[in-house]
């Protein structure tokens, strides 16, 4: 089967197991909190006390509403904008088995932004407003999608290196306070976890190829290494919306905790693949943990204010598409209308 001729990763079973966990947490504890008597703010209090879960019948703080809907919502936009990327590399991939991959791939990462979507609307916003706020800029997405995929290569680093991020920032995602958000991020984990070991396979097959291969492969993760690591977002120092996230459990470990386990994971899968991570200052302390060089910051936010090499066309691409796609939304009110007129 695809994928299983390739050397196991170290650190990337750990993952699943963590999310296979989160699951059976989840089934077992049933929905809701411990059931605590009280007012709405006290059984708010209670079921975060309790590592329950919040559901959208529940009364709720409105911070807490809203940054969910901020999160959830930029985490959605990061989905369908990272189709972008990859899908330019669809009718060039390599073979037709690449190419019925890659648009599997392509084709899940429009399904993650449908979870997400839905989650967002289970907290009372509707999904054309927020896809409104992304067109205008008032919401955000992943910065990581305003670079260039240039080579082939870059398909395989993106798996390898941004779902491998992803992974490790939503594996602890699964236990987040909110129900409909936890659910979704347990199927989209498994789905990321898929995604990773296609780009680890991509460049290990690479990696043992011609010189040009190698040296295309490795070109690929000397570009993608830092905007990888900022994946994880501003050091804890600047974070701005870490501590309250963490007070509700939304959020579980801080950005710097979650970098340093992608760099020690992704150090060893680095060592299996025969390739280096662009950093001539990784050193194995004493603590079991890899120092590092930090990304650059100024250019994170360079990119997140929409300054990226392809920010503008992102964001033009994507209103296109929704523009293009008008047609579909009207005949789909008109049918909907029609088939209420019917029953009525
Ligand atoms: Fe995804
Ligand atoms: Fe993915």
């Amino acid at each position: 089967m695809y994928g299983n001729d390739i050397p196991e990763q170290p650190g990337h079973a750990r993952l699943l197991d963590e999310v296979a966990a989160a699951e059976r947490d989840l089934t077992g504890r049933g929905l809701g909190g411990d059931g605590t008597e009280g007012g709405a703010d006290d059984y708010f209090g209670a079921v975060i006390a309790a590592d329950g879960k919040i559901e959208p019948r529940d009364e709720m703080p409105e911070a807490y509403r809203k940054s969910l809907i901020r999160q959830i919502a930029q985490h959605a936009h990061s989905e369908i904008i990272g189709m972008q990327p990859e899908g330019n590399w669809i009718s060039r991939a390599p073979s037709l088995k690449r190419k019925a991959i890659l648009l599997a791939k392509v084709q899940d990462e429009a399904g993650h932004g449908l979870y997400l979507y839905a989650a967002a609307e289970t907290l009372g916003v509707d999904r054309a407003d927020l896809y409104e706020m992304l067109l205008d800029g008032r919401q955000k997405y992943s910065s990581i999608f305003n670079y260039p995929t240039l080579t082939w290569a870059d398909v395989g680093a993106i798996g390898w290196l941004v779902d491998g991020a992803a992974i490790v920032n939503q594996v602890p995602l699964c236990r987040c306070s909110y129900g409909p958000y936890a659910r979704a991020m347990i199927r989209v984990c498994k789905e990321e976890s898929f995604h990773q070991r296609q780009g680890y396979e991509i460049l290990h097959v690479l990696a043992n190829g011609s010189p040009e291969q190698k040296a295309m492969a490795q070109d690929a993760i000397d570009r993608w290494w830092y905007p990888s690591l900022a994946m994880f977002g501003p050091p804890d120092t600047d974070s701005t919306h870490s501590a309250q996230s963490m007070a509700w459990k939304i959020k579980r470990f801080s950005n710097d905790e979650l970098r340093q386990k992608f760099v020690d994971m992704t150090v060893q899968q680095a060592e299996v693949l025969g390739l280096s991570l662009p950093d001539p200052d990784l050193r194995l302390g004493e603590d079991g943990h890899w120092a590092y060089t930090q990304p650059d910051y100024d250019e994170l936010f360079t990119v997140i204010k929409g300054d990226g090499p392809c920010n503008r066309q992102r964001i033009e691409h994507r209103r296109a598409a929704w523009e293009d796609g008008a047609w579909v939304r009207e005949a789909a009110t008109a049918y909907a209308k029609k088939r209420e007129g019917a029953t009525v």
